[in-house]
């Protein structure tokens, strides 16, 4: 086996968000969407971000990309600072740094057709010259599926289902030839077998062109289909990470399996008697503690409840932040 090379590394980055509390000018309050997270994304790798509405997966996108500045820790491409580029550099970072998002409709210029759609990164980026751009769209249109591509060059996105539409946002994001994809719970306005459709354009992706994928869903399931390792996000933090197949077959973090219960397939298999989430939450307790506590079952009082664990490496590379290990 290669040994990985890490292309992306996120270091103990917080994101807080300020928050207005009322019409009436508040004084407001902070919500915390990314606590001390802390992600390594190899080069050709496809690393599942998993977690529920809300625990902060999208915050790691707009991080990764810029869109937004961390309020703590590090974030580095090839090694070099993401935030503060500028000129050339952030140019070139853009170039091999692309993202779709769960709603192509919205992020699609609904007055654009698909070929202006997917030419634009070339004209911004001054790629080549007209007979090039048409025959690199139509190549990259082709190798997402949307064939034969000349059929689809005068079309607006209204036009088109939804799968193609995210064909589109991906054949847009591939133009470039990036080397790393940020798919931003990319199917989650698609039915079950369009969803499977996309997976396995993702993973022709990468087999292809070797693009790294971070793929980001609240589906344990969907990262199964896909993902190389996956980290699952609770309230802003890491709580465990491992290969896809262990992490599911033999989850170790209570979150985890109760993801995994919550998915039929897999929660009628293994007996719903991990029992893991308490049927009425516990009172937040005023001292640190586990984040997950207030909802966890197995919780021991005394420990979980007075301090917050930190992110444990085991013998087989997992990691997990949980005081039951
Ligand atoms: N621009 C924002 N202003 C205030 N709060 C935000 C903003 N963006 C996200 N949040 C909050 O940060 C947390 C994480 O959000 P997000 O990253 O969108 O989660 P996810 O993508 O996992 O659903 C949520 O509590 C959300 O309400
Ligand atoms: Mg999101």
């Amino acid at each position: 086996m290669k040994t990985p090379v890490s292309m992306l590394t996120m270091s103990d980055v917080t994101k807080v968000y300020r928050v207005k509390d009322s019409l009436l000018g508040g004084a407001g309050r902070d919500v915390v969407a990314l606590d001390r997270f802390s992600m390594t994304i190899n080069a050709g790798e496809i690393y599942g971000l998993v977690g529920e509405s809300g625990s902060g997966k999208t915050t790691v996108s707009r991080l990764i990309v810029g869109l937004e500045p961390a309020d703590g820790g590090d974030i580095r491409f090839d090694g070099t600072k993401v935030m503060g580029l500028k000129g050339r550099r952030r140019k070139n970072f853009t170039k091999q740094v692309q993202v779709i998002f769960q709603d192509p409709y919205q992020s699609l210029n609904t007055h654009f057709s698909i070929f202006e759609t997917v030419c634009e990164p070339l004209v911004i980026h001054g790629i080549g010259d007209r007979q090039f751009r048409r025959a690199r769209v139509c190549e990259i249109l082709d190798t997402t599926g949307l064939t034969p591509p000349e059929t689809y060059l005068n079309r607006y996105p209204h036009q088109l289902s939804g799968g193609q539409r995210q064909r589109v946002a991906i054949a847009r994001a591939m133009v470039l030839e990036p080397r790393f994809l940020i798919a931003d719970e990319p199917t989650s306005m698609l039915d079950a077998l369009i969803s499977f459709q996309i997976f396995r354009l993702l993973n022709h992706l990468r087999e292809s062109f070797g693009v790294a994928i971070l793929f980001i869903t609240h589906s344990l399931a969907a990262a199964r289909n896909l993902c190389d390792r996956v980290g699952v996000l609770y309230r802003g933090q890491l709580v465990e990470q491992g290969t896809a197949e262990e992490t599911i077959m033999n989850p170790l973090h209570p979150y985890t399996k109760a993801l995994l219960d919550a998915h039929p397939r897999f929660g009628s298999s293994r007996q719903k008697a991990y029992g893991v989430l308490r049927e009425t939450e516990r009172p937040i307790p005023d001292v640190d503690h586990c984040p997950f506590y207030p909802r966890c079952n197995p919780a021991m009082d005394n420990i979980c409840n007075e301090s917050t664990p930190t992110l444990k490496y085991l013998d087989s590379g997992r990691k997990v932040s949980c005081f039951l290990f």
